[in-house]
């Protein structure tokens, strides 16, 4: 019917599996660091969509890698090989940390995780994983055993067994947990999902040398934090840390889906068979991916998201308010945790055009575009500041 708008938020509601939270609003249409709605409302996007969107909202080089991949060819599996895929292979292993020169590609974080765990279990012949409490690594079963969050856990118990949590940034409790039944060490560089909160060098160089000692593989979840994020292309790089195997998403393709595992020496030879994925390595996502590491490296991004991510620090740290416990983060990955919970001001912020996300119960987490421009980010504090000292 002409002039009545469709609403799609209430189809969503009653239609989708329910398993998120509506915050009522349709997103349509985004450029840069700006997102619009169905009904012509602009926001400063804090979220990049979960952290995905690195290089902004269709980004011209992007959407042209896109399109033209698409006119070429958009799916062949990995038993072909294929130029997209070759040179991404080529391209990515070059810009990873040394050693890590084989990849396995998937389309999510969670797959990148499972894969992780199968190669370390099949490398080091051990069932035993230790993950670190606050740590998110996933929903399937596998990723979901590792991650912390009992709430998200619980429900789908028996998990994998063997699962050891330890308290994040403890070495000596690694230390204590690290059995000869440990074949894998699952790590987040700063924990996201579990309240932006950075990991010491310490911690993290003694978790790779401890590894080394005892026969275990160091898996560093860097899904959140990798391609630029932190301010370094992955944030392994600010403690030079070298896993065994480093798994990467979100951000990799600017937005189209992607996942994957970087294999280092240690991880050995998965042989053929043991480990595949329909869509892993479909030569559109590797375009996606291979314009995205070529923006990152042309625009400086990780630069500027380590000079954007202080400013903002700098900034979110002068604004006076008693419900501000500690404003923490690194590089464009910032957390602010309040004294209590944190949804209102999510939709405080949301009605004067600011989108953000949380980070556990009490933490705003933002993670905006790394291309965000400075009026934007300004933009965003003056926001914050207003909710956060409202008396
Ligand atoms: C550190 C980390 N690991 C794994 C995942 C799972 O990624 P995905 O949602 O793509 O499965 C996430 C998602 O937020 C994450 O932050």
């Amino acid at each position: 019917m002409i002039g009545i708008a469709t609403n799609y938020s209430d189809i969503e509601a009653r239609h989708s599996s329910g398993v998120y939270g509506l915050r009522g609003m349709t997103l349509v249409r985004g450029e840069g660091a700006i997102l619009w709605d169905d009904r012509g409302r602009r926001y400063v996007d804090c979220t990049a969509a979960y952290g995905v969107a690195s290089l902004g909202h269709c980004h011209p080089a992007l959407v042209a890698a896109v399109r033209d991949q698409a006119q070429q060819l958009i799916s062949c599996p990995g038993i072909f090989a294929n130029d997209q895929r070759a040179l991404l292979l080529q391209e990515l292993t070059k810009a990873l940390p040394a050693g890590l020169d084989r990849v396995f590609f998937c389309n999510s974080g969670t797959e990148a995780i499972e894969a992780g765990l199968k190669f370390a279990r099949l490398a080091t012949g051990r069932p035993g994983i230790i993950a670190a409490m606050s740590g998110f690594h996933g929903r399937t079963m596998g990723a979901l055993s590792a991650t912390w969050e009992p709430h998200y856990r619980e429900p789908f118990a028996p998990l994998l067994p063997g699962v050891r949590h330890i308290p994040y940034d403890n070495l000596a409790a690694l230390e204590a947990a690290l059995t000869d039944d440990v074949g894998a060490v699952l790590l987040e560089i700063v924990q996201g999902e579990g309240g932006v909160r950075p990991g010491s060098a310490g911690f993290l160089l003694g978790a790779q040398r401890l590894c080394r000692e005892r026969g275990a593989l160091l898996i560093i979840d860097e899904v959140q934090t990798g391609f630029g994020r932190t301010g370094k292309l992955f944030a392994v790089e600010h403690y030079g840390i070298e896993p065994d195997l480093l798994c990467l998403a979100k951000g990799m393709a600017g937005g189209i889906p992607i996942g994957a595992v970087a294999l280092g020496p240690r991880a050995g030879h998965p042989g053929v068979g043991t480990h595949g994925s329909t869509f892993g390595g479909n030569p559109l996502a590797c375009a996606a991916a291979r314009a995205t590491l070529r923006v990152l490296h042309e625009e400086q991004l990780p630069q500027k998201a380590a000079q954007k991510g202080a400013f903002l620090l700098e900034r979110l740290r002068s604004i006076k308010s008693r419900r501000v416990r500690e404003i923490r983060g690194l590089g464009l990955m910032v957390g602010i945790e309040l004294r209590e919970r944190a949804t209102p001001y999510l939709q405080a912020l949301q009605e004067r055009g600011l989108l953000a996300l949380s980070a556990g119960p009490t933490v705003i987490r933002l993670l905006p575009p790394l291309i965000i421009g400075d009026d934007e980010l300004e933009f965003a504090v003056r926001v914050l500041e207003e909710v956060l000292s409202q008396p």
